[in-house]
């Protein structure tokens, strides 16, 4: 029975829509497979194998088409900056190519998607870290996206095809913390009716990450940097030593530094543990990344749901772009994620989760299309702060750009700034420099 071409790879799908019939496809026949009565099972497992890698591929294809995306759009929006730049070093090169020299160096994303400069720095220090042994510690509000940073850590290493395990030290009730993170003899407290072996030495070869390890006690804590220090475990109730070789990355939301010098959380430990610190930025501090992960969450919803991606419509575009998230990338995701579920074809304000959706005062201004309806939709005083703030910034780059005739580099020089960071400025406001250029040439044929 032949039930795909094996060799055609699906290399000429080129819109997200094709993406998601092309997987509707691998499913169909993922479920014929399963079902088919006349295959013997390891004949069905092979072949499920197959249909699995190829989806697999598929999905790769499709981040990494995004990406491909994302970097031709904002070559276009940086011609002028680009233009005779001598060679520059990587934190002064345009994010784009920070990304494109990243993929050409076939760093692995596992899915991370952005080009904010702090998130790129953040996977320039994976892509440096990743080939070591050293520790890492990942910083970040809730949602930022530490796990996937672990992931992708362990991904771009050595270990890559050796277990990560992840741990929550913060769900761990401290009773069980040795038993869960080192493993028990049998007969070692009531309940351990069998030997078991704890996350350090399912670890063993590969990386461990330890999540929220600011919520780790203090007596863990000490049991922790034995580790670090000796490579070596003891179960709980067993005399005999263990050798351990797990990497180790660890994430938290919390200030280890302000908790060391507060005394609860160890001083010693948090230096061993940072040795390598990544710090990740919350998605109100990058802005200029949301349009982008709005288009790609919709596509990986549409994906998922089997449908074409959600439209939505300028109001509800606008409330995505303002509003402050607090759960940062994952509350993204998963709004969009929930709008592709509720609305049809096009998705409005109504479809938002009660607790965040504008008020109808601030729904009746957006509607009138008013001036200042982003401050007007604020809900908090610091939102409504940051939304005059926006739009102070959005003025004077206009204005620059008025009088420089649209020349970017100009600009930069006038007002002393970091070149590819005004890029980034004009790209989080949507204006485009050629659009300043071709009103001085208008007006220069009237005079
Ligand atoms: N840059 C990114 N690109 C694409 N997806 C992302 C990115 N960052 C995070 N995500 C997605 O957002 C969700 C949350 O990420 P993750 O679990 O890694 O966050 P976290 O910082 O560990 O959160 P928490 O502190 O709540 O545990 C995941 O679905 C992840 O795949
Ligand atoms: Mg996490």
């Amino acid at each position: 029975m032949k039930l795909y071409n094996q060799g055609a790879t699906p290399v000429s799908v080129t819109s997200p829509v094709s993406f998601a019939g092309l997987i509707e496809k691998i499913e169909i026949l993922r479920s014929t497979l399963r079902w088919a009565s006349k295959l013997d099972r390891p004949e069905i497992e092979k072949l499920l194998k197959q249909a699995t890698t190829l989806r697999d591929e598929v999905m790769g294809l499709s981040h990494k088409e995004r990406f491909v995306q994302a970097a031709s759009s904002a070559e276009a929006a940086s011609e002028s900056a680009a233009e005779a730049a001598p060679p520059q070093p990587e934190v002064e090169r345009l994010p784009r190519e920070r990304r494109q020299a990243l993929m050409e160096r076939s760093f692995i994303f596992e899915g991370t998607f952005g080009d904010n400069p702090r998130l790129l720095e953040a996977l320039e220090i994976a892509e440096k870290a990743a080939p070591t042994d050293l520790p890492v510690l990942i910083d970040g509000e809730s949602g930022t996206g530490k796990e996937l940073m672990a992931k992708v850590i362990h991904a771009n290493g050595a270990r890559t095809d050796k277990p990560f395990i992840s741990v929550n030290c913060g769900a761990i009730p401290d009773s069980l913390l040795e038993s869960e993170l080192f493993g028990h003899k049998k007969g070692a407290f009531t309940g351990a009716s069998n030997d078991r072996r704890g996350k350090f030495e399912s670890a063993h070869t590969g990386t461990i990450f330890l999540d929220e390890i600011g919520e780790l006690p203090l007596t863990g804590q000490v049991k922790l940097l034995r580790v670090l220090e000796a490579h070596e475990i003891q179960r709980v109730g067993s005399d005999e030593i263990i050798s351990v070789d797990a990497r180790i990355v660890a994430a938290t939301n919390k200030d280890l530094r302000s908790m060391s010098q507060a005394g609860t959380f160890r001083e010693d430990l948090f230096y061993r543990l940072s040795v390598i610190h990544v710090s990740l930025p919350a998605l109100r501090e990058r802005r200029d990344e949301i349009p982008l992960l709005v288009s790609y969450f919709s596509d990986e919803a549409a994906g998922m749901l089997r449908r074409a991606p959600v439209r939505l419509t300028p109001r509800l575009r606008d409330f995505l772009l303002h509003y402050d998230y607090p759960g940062n990338i994952r509350e993204l995701r998963n709004l969009l994620y929930r709008l592709s579920c509720l609305a049809g074809d096009t998705a409005d304000l109504p479809h938002l989760p009660q607790d965040i959706r504008p008020k109808p005062a601030a729904l009746a201004v957006v509607a009138s299309g008013a001036s200042g309806a982003d401050i007007a939709m604020a809900t908090s005083l610091s939102e409504a702060k940051r939304a005059a703030s926006d739009e102070a910034e959005r003025a004077f780059l206009e204005r620059g750009l008025q009088e420089v005739g649209g020349t970017v580099a100009e600009l930069a020089r006038r007002f002393d700034m970091n070149r590819s960071h005004l890029q980034m400025l004009l790209k989080k406001h949507g204006i485009h420099s050629k659009d300043f250029r071709a009103s001085r040439q208008a007006e220069a044929g009237k005079g």
